[in-house]
């Protein structure tokens, strides 16, 4: 079975109602319609995956026929309201992704408004793509936008080839083009794609969707069944219901960062089901143009699994149960909900004080939790190891570093330092000094290579992991690893507050 796509638990009768990623032959009739129709299908394959070496004793027989994953305790249609769409795999070697994806303008409802907005596959936000460790991915893409268009793959290992930076890595793809993006995916973790031409613009008007890549054993921090992926965002929209211009608040949206509606997979507020104690995890991205969030579930425990690359060493309880994600970046949690059946929480999308005006959160309601069920004890704690953690290897922290990048900000003209263009050999590790001479908060990004933050300037961070998406704070100095391999060409770093990024606030570098 070629997909990927979380199974429906076993041992519970199949659930129709559920969107799941069907077996390729079953669905190939469902192609010509895209994946909406494919989804929509009540699809009876029969196709058992292989059980996991230390799956769940066997189910009754019927349900065993149906699906091999350990069934899940989640109430019943627990993730209805917040499921995303999965690019069907048209390809059925188990470790070649192949999907189409195409870019187009779509009525999409938020919050009870009807919206013309650009997206992926007629949805907001577009399917995720969903891969193993390892896997070869071929996205055949085609742009039906009115302006030219590139994707960018954020956070994945790609050829400088895929990169989707216009005029540096790829033309610009124009409106009734195509364009095939080839890649592996050498990492497990949540990556995400949009696009990287006048990206504030085309990722404000809808265009981003998540990647998922599963390590090829999958983690048992929790069933597969009981995870879920939430990409948050936001939306700008005029008084009669349109998208506000990109350039709507002129010079001052360009320097503060253009922020909307908070949107959680595209729904101005969604609804979840939890049991008590039966621990969820999360996938966050955060594909908000500028908006920092920070996501509060009152009444949760909250571990923080990980990030951009997947699993840290070890968990983390947040203090709060409050998890900050900033422009670009990606969380994993570890949520179990505490209270009793029949309650309900909600959580909240609060603002973060990025630009240092003191002034209190802002807090949006943006997801209801109803709890459901007897509540489950004995679960309710992330396994104590996660992952092996290789430090980045060959670079000496206590030696000067081998380059001082900067967030500049010149009497509100924004730029990262150095301007020019330099150069990295290939196959070497080089430790980097990011700081912010600014007084707002920037993510710093990283194209094509994943780094280590070595220090804060408070010490090093609280969990070792490999990132490519790092809040830097005003005045903050940031100590990074950096390992390059051969992969050679121009790569990009930016701030990924993307009004900052298109005003210049990036540079580049040459790996060869
Ligand atoms: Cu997600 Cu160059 O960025
Ligand atoms: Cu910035």
């Amino acid at each position: 079975m070629p997909s990927t796509e979380a199974p429906a638990p076993r041992g519970a009768p199949p659930r129709a109602h559920r969107l799941r990623a069907p077996c390729t032959l079953c669905t190939l009739g469902a192609l010509s319609s895209g994946w909406v129709a494919a989804a929509l299908v009540v699809v009876s394959c029969s196709t058992p995956a292989t059980p996991p070496p230390d799956a769940a004793p066997p189910a009754p027989p019927e349900a065993a026929a149906q699906d091999a994953a350990p069934a899940s305790l989640q109430p019943a249609g627990w993730d209805d309201g917040l499921r995303l769409p999965v690019l069907e795999d048209l390809d059925p070697a188990p470790d070649v992704v192949e999907v189409r994806l195409e870019a187009k303008v779509a009525p999409i409802t938020v919050g009870g408004q009807t919206v013309s907005m650009w997206t992926y596959e007629g949805a907001l936000p577009g399917p995720v793509l969903r891969a193993k460790r390892g896997d070869r991915v071929v996205v055949h893409f085609k742009n039906s936008l009115p302006s030219p268009t590139t994707i960018h793959w954020h956070g994945l290992r790609v050829p400088n080839a895929m990169d989707g930076v216009p005029e540096v890595t790829q033309a610009p793809i124009p409106p009734g083009g195509t364009f095939d993006y080839e890649l592996r995916v050498p990492d497990a973790g949540t990556f995400w794609y949009h696009p990287h031409v006048a990206s504030g613009a085309q990722v404000g008007y809808g265009l981003y969707g998540a990647v998922v890549v599963e390590e090829p054993e999958p983690s048992r921090v929790v069933p597969a069944s009981d995870e879920l992926t939430l990409v948050l965002s936001d939306v700008s929209l005029t008084d009669a219901g349109a998208l506000e211009t990109p350039d709507a608040t002129g010079g001052l949206g360009d320097y503060f960062g253009r922020e909307g509606r908070p949107l959680v997979n595209g729904r101005v507020r969604a609804s979840l089901k939890a049991r008590p104690g039966l621990p969820q995890r999360w996938r966050v991205v955060n594909a908000s143009r500028a908006h920092y969030a920070a996501l509060e579930l009152p009444g949760f425990d909250v571990y923080r699994l990980g990030g951009d690359v997947g699993l840290a060493e070890a968990a983390r309880r947040l203090p709060f149960g409050i998890a900050t994600v900033v422009p670009g970046e990606r969380v994993e949690l570890f949520v179990v909900p505490r209270g009793a059946p029949g309650q309900s929480i909600v959580a909240t999308w609060n603002t973060v004080d990025r630009l240092h005006t003191t002034a209190p959160p802002e807090k949006t309601p943006v997801l209801d939790v109803a709890l459901e069920g007897e509540p489950v004890v004995g679960r309710d704690l992330p396994p104590p190891q996660l992952a092996a953690f290789e430090p980045v290897a060959g670079v000496d922290a206590s030696a000067p570093p081998a380059r001082a990048l900067a967030f500049v900000d010149d009497r509100g003209a924004l730029s990262m330092t150095p301007a020019e263009m330099f150069t990295v050999r290939a196959g070497t590790s080089e430790v980097w000094t990011v700081t912010n001479l600014t007084g707002q908060d920037h993510p710093f990004h990283l194209h094509g290579f994943a780094f280590q933050v070595l220090d804060t300037g408070a010490g090093p961070p609280s969990q070792r992991e490999l990132r490519d998406t790092v809040n830097v704070a005003a005045r903050q100095r940031l100590t990074i690893a950096v390992p390059f391999d051969d992969r050679a060409g121009t790569w990009m770093f930016h701030c990924h507050i993307l009004d900052h990024a298109d005003v210049g606030m990036m540079g580049m570098f040459m790996v060869r």
